[in-house]
């Protein structure tokens, strides 16, 4: 399965902060926004990532995250020149997507909780149709809106619904077999203009392949893409993390994964000794070490 991260909004609901950096590089907290998607492909087990970044700004994204070689991954970057909305993102990856099966990450879309890691890994292993989550919000109109009938059974999915039909918004991260490109193809721009991920989910629903997948309440999910839920993203890692487990540190999966050694991230962590995030990586070799 490969993974794409779409981070080429122009994050215009965050100006001025977006006018000289893009939003998925922006802060939340301790690390860029951008890492906590990229973890969560990791967490799933994806190696193989293309960032989408919007035209003319690959470099700082190079910067940060180079070739993925320091995480054992591979990473690829191409620009999103027209904003045409998140279903392009398939018609941009097509040929980095080849004959595999893909899962899309938003990257302003930042998700944690108890044994996320297992569902991830459930997802990674689709063969056929689509995998979706559904997530509890108490206002739901600004996402895509999914409604389940009585057995749990997801029945119809709406983009932005002045009226709503159920409390559950279908977040950022959507598992798709190799059949999505051929659907993007077909997808029509919306009211709004844009190739909506919503038309990709609903043709899934239509052929009966759509699995949506609740996460409960002990789940935290932010799309972090205007100031207040920025702020809000950012204070919920810090609270999280005063349990002493980091979110969304990269270097900590991959060795956890085992696709780099202890010497590796001990280099990384060499490299930003200075911060928490260092220490923490040093904590996380020590602790592995002290396994051995
Ligand atoms: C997009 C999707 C929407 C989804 C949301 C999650 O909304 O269109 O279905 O629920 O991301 O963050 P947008 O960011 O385009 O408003």
């Amino acid at each position: 399965m490969k993974g794409i991260i779409l981070a080429a909004g122009k994050g215009t609901r965050l100006y001025p902060i977006t006018l000289p950096v893009c939003k998925p590089l922006l802060p939340v907290y301790d690390k860029p926004m951008i890492y906590y998607p990229l973890s969560v492909l990791m967490m799933a087990g994806i190696r193989d990532v293309l960032v989408i970044v919007p035209a003319d700004e690959r470099q700082p994204f190079e910067h940060l995250l180079g070739d993925g070689s320091q995480l054992g991954i591979h990473i690829e970057y191409k620009e999103q020149k027209i904003q045409r909305g998140i279903a392009d993102a398939f018609l941009i990856g097509e040929d980095f997507i080849g004959d595999d099966s893909v899962c899309l990450a938003l990257g302003d879309n930042i998700f944690y909780g108890p044994s996320f890691r297992r569902k991830l890994r459930q997802a990674y292993k689709l063969e056929e149709g689509a995998v979706i989550f559904g997530y509890y919000v108490s206002d739901p109109r600004p996402f895509g809106v999914v409604e389940f009938d009585q057995d749990g059974k997801a029945i119809s999915i709406e983009e932005k619904p002045s009226h709503p039909k159920s409390n559950y918004i279908v977040p950022g991260l959507y598992f798709y077999d190799n059949q999505v490109v051929e659907i993007a193809k077909h997808v029509q721009p919306s009211a709004r203009g844009e190739l909506e991920i919503t038309s990709i989910n609903n043709a899934y629903l239509e052929k009966d392949s759509l699995h949506v997948i609740p996460l409960g309440d002990d789940y935290s999910w932010f799309d972090a893409g205007n100031a207040n839920s920025l702020y809000e993203a950012a204070g919920a890692i810090k609270a999280a993390q005063r349990s002493g487990k980091m979110i969304g540190c990269l270097e900590e999966r991959a060795l956890k994964n085992r696709w780099i050694t202890i010497d590796q991230l001990v280099e990384r962590a060499d490299t930003m000794e200075k911060t928490k995030y260092g220490e923490y990586l040093y904590g996380v070799a020590a602790e592995l070490e002290d396994e051995v």
